[in-house]
């Protein structure tokens, strides 16, 4: 790996503070002192900051098009859980960043980065999580505007203000269904649901989009996952503050 993508990894900062940290000669490998940031190391080679060792295990990240009928969960008894639709090699300690009902559908990241998966949920950083939704009825401006006020769920406090967007409204039976965008900016449990169900309106299907910057890679089909990119993983780090020390 090059010294300054293992440098951010270990939560030293972005790429240009690492490359200031570089030049300012407090790095070391196996005791030399390294100035450039491309160069490589190995696994076996010891990395230190003004003397202090570093670590850092290696920390993957995937995207998984979750497909509904898996919990998002490591274990359960009764479902089969999302952990079982990667590959055998990666299953190891990987982990769902949230949790998507077992009956909805699309974007999952699943790591072994306990601090990223902490700033991607926590309602203080507020990251954007998009969902499509398909609405039994007609929603409205009213439904639109609780929305935007925040709604009760019965929950000790309203929900945070989301955007709802009506994409469109279509005949279903003898009855209308509406497809709709909604953005929250925390993850309560069934909390779309619950919203629209407090407006007296159901959800009959839910897929999620994209989660701040990361977006779900529509040519996985449903059941198919793969590794993030740098740059996916990166933009993640950076826009949750992840990488600042
Ligand atoms: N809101 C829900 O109701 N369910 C989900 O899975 C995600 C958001």
């Amino acid at each position: 790996m090059r010294l300054d993508k293992y440098l951010c990894e270990a939560g030293l900062g972005t790429r240009s503070q690492v490359k200031k940290l570089l030049k300012s000669g407090v790095v070391t490998i196996n005791g030399r002192t390294a100035r450039k940031p491309e160069e490589k190391i190995e696994k076996s080679d010891t990395v230190a900051v003004s003397g202090k060792e570093l670590s850092v295990s290696e920390q993957e990240y995937w995207m998984l098009h979750k497909p509904s009928g898996y919990v998002s969960a490591t274990e359960d008894k009764h479902f089969p859980t999302v952990i079982e639709l990667l590959p055998e090699e990666a299953r190891r300690d990987l982990f769902p960043v949230g949790r998507l009902d077992r009956d909805t559908e699309g974007l999952l990241l699943l790591t072994n980065d306990g601090k990223l998966a902490h700033y991607l949920l926590s309602p203080k950083r507020h990251v954007d999580k998009v969902y499509y939704a398909k609405v039994r009825g007609k929603v409205a401006e009213e439904q639109v505007e609780a929305f935007r006020e925040g709604v009760d769920i019965g929950d000790e406090k309203k929900t945070l203000p989301a955007v709802l967007e009506v994409l469109k409204c279509v005949p279903a039976g003898d009855a209308f269904e509406s497809e709709v965008r909604v953005t929250l900016r925390e993850g309560r449990y069934h909390q779309i649901k619950r919203m629209f169900a407090a407006l007296a309106c159901e959800v009959v299907y839910l897929k999620r989009l994209s989660m701040g910057s990361l977006k779900l890679d529509e040519s996985l089909a449903p059941g198919d996952c793969r590794l993030l990119t740098e740059k996916e993983t990166e933009a993640l780090k950076e826009e949750t503050g992840c990488l600042s020390m």
